[in-house]
């Protein structure tokens, strides 16, 4: 489903590990520092070790920040049960994980029909070849580049071999990128050929996350300028 446009870049703070008690002004900080959409992980004790959030609290989020691209990272078993309220809630792009699914097309329609763009994400030791039969039916590839659960994780660099694989083969596809990415490594992973940039604690840590944020999209935006010339 993805489009004959090439993709462009786009800055996806994880709010995981900001003071949660204040999501909205964390939120709020993100998209004032220059964040292109917020990328929220929900997680549900069983398919990762860890509790965060559901749809209860992006629905009161929705109303504090209307025009924000919501990515709903859905680390949990059994996606198919939350598509609904998610859509309700205000979600705009609806991530599960292949290994989560039994029916990955049924599951990726629903999800177009109830409005949201759907995302495919990939743990990983899952290899790219899972998902190549539904290429049709997903709008982003989400590569974790470390094993989801926890922020603050060391990126896994090995992963771009994914990626360079989905850009060579998918020009139009968003590429999206989760785990441990921040100034260090954006150039390897823009190089790669991802365009959407999750990025945690790198952002939130930071003491002035507009200018980590100004960094990862000038990386970005350099390689795409670079592979477009090349083309
Ligand atoms: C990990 C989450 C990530 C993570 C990003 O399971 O999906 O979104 O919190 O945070 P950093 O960039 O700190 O790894
Ligand atoms: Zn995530």
């Amino acid at each position: 489903m993805s489009g004959h446009t090439l993709p462009c870049c786009k800055i996806g703070p994880s709010i995981l590990c900001a003071d949660l008690s204040c999501l909205a002004d964390e939120c709020r900080k993100m998209i004032h520092s220059g964040a292109d959409y917020l990328h929220l992980d929900v997680m549900d004790g069983h398919f990762v070790p860890n509790l965060t959030f559901g749809h209860p609290v992006v629905k009161c989020l929705r109303p504090k920040m209307p025009d924000i691209y919501f990515d709903m990272h859905m680390m949990v078993q059994n996606p198919e049960k939350w598509v609904e309220s998610m859509a309700d809630a205000g979600a705009n792009q609806y991530t599960f994980h292949v290994e989560a699914c039994e029916d990955i097309p049924a599951l990726c329609r629903k999800i177009q029909e109830s409005g949201m763009r759907v995302g495919v994400g990939l743990k990983p030791g899952t290899p790219v070849e899972t998902i190549l039969p539904y290429s049709d039916l997903f709008d982003v590839v989400l590569i974790m580049t470390v094993e989801p659960g926890f922020g603050g994780q060391s990126f896994m660099e090995d992963m771009m071999s994914k990626v360079q694989y989905l850009r060579t083969n998918f020009p139009y596809l968003d590429i999206e990128v989760d785990g441990g990415v921040g100034p260090n490594n954006i150039d390897v992973v823009a190089e790669a050929g991802a365009n959407m940039i999750v990025s945690g604690t790198a952002i939130t840590g930071a003491s002035d996350p507009s200018q980590v944020i100004a960094l990862l999209r000038n990386s970005v935006e350099n390689a795409i300028q670079k592979s477009q010339l090349e083309r």
